[in-house]
């Protein structure tokens, strides 16, 4: 069975490094020389470099090395992942865009003419991660007041409409959260590829959801047999309504020559994290079941590098340095590859992976990560929990 890799597009921003904070590439944080996307030239002028430029060197560097495809991600503090797909198709050749999507915020006909119009223009390079929201601040920032399984319970109806439509001319829909009669795409708009739904979230609702409507289940890292454990779950539900799962992993690396080299970086990151980000560490203001299970993961006082080291080659303090989920795969090259080998025998179909700075990564984990897998999981120790 073949493995499906994508890379990471930073929808908001980027460092230059793992070792800093700061975003020194987008215009996310005062322009500082040196910034680029948009930088400054010698009169000190906005030189017209945007960060879509820079995104769209790094998709070109993905596709470049073998990756089918990116995340898109999308915040509150992001550009819009539709609007980067659009501008990014005319950049890349095979690059696929997977755009972050959450159901309750679009209407599911309307999302399904513009899922259409892109299939369309991009020879089918469309797909989506649907995600249905942590909750609290972020969710009402939104203006999304549903409680957190009613959001899945839309998300759910949402994607019957989305499927119901596509190639229809008279379809009809009558649910909790939305009535539809006789809808349907044009005729010029029918027949394009149906997008891939990659589907995120912890929760049993989300299991439950995942197992009715998605091709993929996508995680973050999470300890090898925990998440094992969880893709199991996954794949039997779906097994049970008669369909089959597949699983991913969305995971960041820090991939070097020697494994020393690489926790050398992660220290040096860890020392320039200033004492109060260490404390503001532990919050969590939302309902997701997701990001207490990486909550879970930190330890009371992390005061070294290596307080948080959770298994060979598993760091827990990502989220420290680029935000994110707090768990990924430090080492040399082998041990990265060894690691992601470990993870497909633990039932995972494809990854999405990434690294800072994405664009430089890109290549490297490409170049010298990617070509090693399946060659040496036997060799190295299985990473134990
Ligand atoms: C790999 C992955 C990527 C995610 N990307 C986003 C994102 O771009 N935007 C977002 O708001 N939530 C994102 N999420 C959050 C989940 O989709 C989901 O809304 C959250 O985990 C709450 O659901 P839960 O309580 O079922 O875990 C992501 C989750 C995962 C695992």
């Amino acid at each position: 069975m073949s493995i499906d890799f994508y890379w990471r597009l930073p929808t908001h921003g980027c460092h230059n490094s793992i070792q800093t904070s700061g975003y020194e590439r987008g215009d996310w944080s005062p322009l500082r020389p040196g910034n680029i996307a948009p930088g400054r030239d010698r009169d000190g002028e906005v030189d017209g470099f945007t960060y879509i430029d820079h995104l769209a060197a790094i998709a070109q560097a993905a596709e470049a090395v073998g990756f089918q495809g990116g995340l898109i991600p999308s915040f509150p503090n992001t550009d819009d992942p539709w609007v980067i797909s659009s501008l990014l198709a005319r950049e890349t050749k095979s690059f696929r865009f997977m755009i972050a999507f959450q159901p309750g915020f679009g209407n599911p006909v309307h999302t399904a003419r513009m899922a259409a119009s892109l299939q369309r223009a991009t020879g089918g390079r469309l797909l989506f991660n649907i995600i249905t929201g942590g909750g609290g601040p972020a969710q009402l920032w939104w203006g999304d007041s549903f409680a957190h399984d009613d959001r899945y319970g839309r998300t759910s109806e949402f994607l019957d409409i989305f499927k119901g439509v596509w190639n229809a001319s008279d379809f009809s829909y009558d649910g909790a959260f939305y009535q539809l009669r006789s809808g349907g795409l044009a005729p010029a708009l029918r027949g394009e590829e149906f997008p891939e739904i990659w589907f995120s979230g912890s929760s049993d609702a989300a299991l439950q959801t995942a197992a009715r409507h998605a091709d993929y289940y996508l995680s973050w890292l999470e300890p090898f047999d925990q998440l094992g454990e969880k893709f199991a779950r996954v794949k039997e539900r779906t097994a049970a309504l008669g369909g089959e799962q597949k699983c991913a992993v969305r995971v960041d690396l820090v991939a070097r020559a020697t494994e020393e080299e690489a926790w050398a970086d992660i220290e040096k990151g860890f020392s320039n994290v200033s004492e109060e980000a260490r404390q503001r560490w532990g919050g969590q203001g939302s309902d997701s079941v997701g990001a207490a299970r990486q909550a879970a993961l930190r330890p009371a006082d992390a005061r070294r590098y290596d307080d948080l080291i959770v298994a060979p080659n598993l760091w827990g303090g990502f989220s420290l340095l680029r935000g994110g989920p707090a768990l990924g795969i430090v080492g040399s090259y082998e041990q990265c590859a060894a690691r992601l080998d470990d993870l497909i025998a633990r039932g995972t179909d494809a990854f999405i992976l990434a690294g800072t700075p994405h664009l430089e990564e890109a290549y490297r984990v490409g170049e010298e990560v990617l070509p090693l897998l399946g060659r040496q999981a036997s060799a190295l120790p299985v990473a134990a929990e």
